[in-house]
Formats: structure tokens, C-alpha cells, sequence
């Protein structure tokens, strides 16, 4: 039997980009979401929704507390995946590969061009960490206020840049009657993708 000749890209960030194209120009509300699935030491996982703010040969960005429940799984286990789910265009995308922390200046000069109280945000959070009630979080916000006027804001330490090196991604196209097409490429050693279709 002649092999499927998938007339797709090689790289499976120019297929991401397309596809994220279509997202952006579909999808009513935050087509940038992607759920984000991280592990406990003993293997439990745990998935949140959270956005991507970037995607290039490096792999796929994200920003959050380096203190929060999936920056302490991503410390002790790298291994994470990425599910996107466009659901105007019944479109997934799935992702799987190693973080690591991008580099500071890069994140510095991100943090700085955030709305000031996201920025202020970000310090008066100590994201994940019990909260007894609202008022103390307004406290904290009025008090970095007054530490930090608009435009002097600096990035706390533990708001981090993430970056998931992709070693496998999956997209997912629906088609009626549940035969939908899935392209499978993953990563070799040498950084060669490999391609291939998969049963739905
Ligand atoms: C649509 C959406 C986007 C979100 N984006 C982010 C994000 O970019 N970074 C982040 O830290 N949390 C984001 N959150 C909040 C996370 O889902 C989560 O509540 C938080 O990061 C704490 O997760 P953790 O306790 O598992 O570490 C987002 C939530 C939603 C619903």
C-alpha cells in the first residue's frame, strides 16, 4: 500500500503557527489558553489552564510563580505537556517536552512592559499559598503601591519566563463520525522531526 504523502510542513512549529493563525482569528475568547500539565514527585499529576506568550524554535512560553505549585513540580520534574483546544475550529494541539527557566534579561524586559497592576500583581501574590481573606491581598497591593509608583516596578524574583522544549506534538483535526485526521511528528536526537499519521 503507497504511504500517506501528508503534504505538511517538516517543522511543527510552521504547522503550530497556521493553525494558531486560525486560533486567534476564530476563537471569541483567549485562544492563546492551553492547559499545562505538570507532575508531583510520585507521579501524581496535575493540570491548570495558563497562556502562552510565546513560540519559537526554543519551544513554547509561558510566565508564572516560580513558588506556585507547578514551578515547584517543574524544579524537581522538568517533564511536562501543553494541550491547546480551539473549539470554534474543533482543533487540538498537544504537546509534550522539557521546561526550563528562559533567561532573566529576557523576562525583565518582558515584566516591564505589563500593565502596572499586573505588575504590582505580581508581588502582592504569593501565588498557590493559602490566603485567609481578601482584605490582606488588598493590603498587600496598596502596600506595593506605595513601594513601587507606576514605572518603577521591578520584576519580583520568583515571576518566571518557562519554556517547554517540544520533543513530540500532536495535532488534531475533527472530522465527522469521530475519523478525525492526527499528525504526530516527534523529535529525533539530532533534532530531525519526524512525521506521521496516526488512527484516530
Ligand atoms: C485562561 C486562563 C489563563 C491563565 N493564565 C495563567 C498564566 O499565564 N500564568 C499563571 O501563572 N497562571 C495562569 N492562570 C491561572 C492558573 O490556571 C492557576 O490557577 C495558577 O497558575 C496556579 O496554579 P498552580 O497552583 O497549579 O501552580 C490562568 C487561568 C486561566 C483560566
Amino acid at each position: 500500500m503507497e504511504k500517506d504523502k501528508l503534504n505538511l510542513p517538516q517543522d511543527p512549529l510552521t504547522l503550530f503557527h497556521q493553525w494558531f493563525e486560525l486560533a486567534v482569528s476564530a476563537e471569541p475568547n483567549d485562544p492563546d489558553a492551553m492547559a499545562l500539565a505538570t507532575s508531583t514527585p510520585d507521579g501524581h499529576p496535575v493540570v491548570r489552564m495558563i497562556l502562552l506568550k510565546q513560540a519559537d524554535q526554543r519551544g513554547f512560553k509561558f510566565h508564572s510563580n516560580e513558588q506556585s505549585l507547578k514551578g515547584r513540580h517543574l524544579a524537581m520534574n522538568p517533564n511536562a505537556a501543553l494541550c491547546f483546544h480551539w473549539k470554534s475550529l474543533h482543533m487540538q494541539v498537544c504537546v509534550q517536552g522539557t521546561v526550563e527557566i528562559a533567561p532573566d534579561s529576557e523576562t525583565d524586559e518582558y515584566f516591564a512592559t505589563r500593565p502596572y497592576e499586573r505588575q504590582i500583581g505580581a508581588w502582592a501574590s504569593d501565588q498557590t499559598r493559602p490566603l485567609e481573606n481578601r482584605e490582606i491581598l488588598e493590603k498587600k497591593i496598596k502596600e506595593f503601591q506605595k513601594k513601587y509608583p507606576p514605572g518603577t516596578v521591578p520584576r519580583p524574583p520568583r515571576w518566571v519566563g518557562y519554556i517547554l522544549n517540544p520533543r513530540r506534538i500532536e495535532f488534531w483535526w475533527s472530522h465527522p463520525h469521530r475519523l478525525h485526521d492526527r499528525f504526530e511528528y516527534t523529535r529525533e536526537e539530532n533534532g530531525i522531526w519526524n512525521l506521521q499519521r496516526l488512527y484516530p
